[in-house]
């Protein structure tokens, strides 16, 4: 029997994951559950024919040029931002992601955002705690409706369309932007119709982004689109913290034209801007969108079978390049 291929895994995974990955492969991974370094992931991977990664972790030519054996890159993530693809393509190294199984879980955190936000639930709390809340109150922590509200989605891609599925069933009125039209079909059993994008910024009550983080969408909503946003409107990003400018969103923020933001993804996570911190009208998460045990056992699950297929000699079902 040929020597399983070795693999280097940067995180630990859920339970099931691991029993799974072990099975096929010698699985190698620093004894600290941290983010590393892109040197640490040199260093570790050294000599491995697969390498597992997270979000967090930048995968590019430190890691390519210090581990020449390694076949492939399986990313334990949607996006694929901190993997550089072109690296990979010269270096001939195969890519694989986790599309779908997440759309759901992230569309629940986008929309439990928006509600949170829209309706002060992390404000009514922090007064409820702080032991200052006099009583019911007609006008205490009053929000925002969310039905027949304008959501706009940008990225009407699997988690958009989850998205757009909860908003039907809170009467939310739905538009959305993507690069290209979804089928009539879809739209029509979302409910959703296309705007071009200033076009939704301009009308929608709610934006929320479930783009990927490209070089076309990277500062998509710069100051220019912040601006063009209705007047009090929201913002919930569970994308990526860089397809905003963070710093025009939060004088936007700060000076009320915008009535709140629900960010699960900042710039340079894990670090947050102290602006944000310090505003009452925004929710913030620590990118847990997809952080339930079924749906992060299920992107664990298609990681391993990315690098069997790979390893067997099959194409890989959720290969990126
Ligand atoms: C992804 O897969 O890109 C998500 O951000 C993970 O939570």
């Amino acid at each position: 029997m040929p020597a399983p291929p070795r693999i280097f895994l940067t995180r630990r995974l859920p339970d099931p994951v691991m029993e799974v990955l072990a099975e096929r492969f010698e699985v190698a991974r620093t004894k600290a559950d941290k983010p590393l370094s892109a040197r640490s992931i040199a260093r570790g991977a050294a000599g491995c024919q697969g390498l597992v990664c997270m979000l967090s972790d930048a995968v590019g030519e430190t890691v390519f040029s210090a581990c020449p054996d390694l076949k492939i890159v399986a990313n334990y993530a949607t996006g694929t931002d901190n993997v550089d693809l072109r690296a990979a393509k010269e270096r001939g190294v195969v890519v694989t992601n986790t599309p779908g199984v997440l759309a759901e879980a992230t569309a629940d955190l986008a929309f439990a955002l928006l509600l949170a936000v829209a309706r002060r639930v992390v404000e009514g709390d922090r007064l409820v705690r702080s032991g200052r809340w006099t009583g019911w109150g007609p006008t205490v922590l009053l929000g925002t409706d969310v039905q027949t509200r304008h959501l706009g989605i940008i990225g009407m891609g699997r988690i958009g369309q989850a998205m757009a599925r909860r908003a039907q069933g809170f009467g939310m009125d739905i538009a959305y932007h993507n690069r290209r039209r979804v089928p009539k079909a879809v739209e029509a059993a979302l409910g959703a119709h296309y705007l071009s994008l200033d076009e939704l910024l301009a009308t929608s009550d709610f934006v929320s982004l479930h783009c990927p983080l490209t070089p076309e969408t990277r500062g998509l909503l710069d100051a220019g689109a912040l601006a063009r946003m209705k007047r009090g409107a929201y913002l919930i990003n569970t994308a990526r913290g860089e397809v905003v400018d963070e710093a025009a969103l939060i004088d936007a923020l700060e000076s009320g034209r915008l009535t709140g933001a629900g960010l699960d993804v900042f710039v340079g996570e894990p670090r947050v801007n102290p602006r944000l911190l310090a505003l009452n009208n925004v929710v913030l998460a620590p990118h847990t969108g997809s952080a339930t045990w079924d749906t992060r056992t299920r992107m664990g699950l298609m990681v391993a079978d990315n690098l069997a297929a790979f390893f067997d000699g099959r194409e890989p079902p959720n290969r990126v390049a």
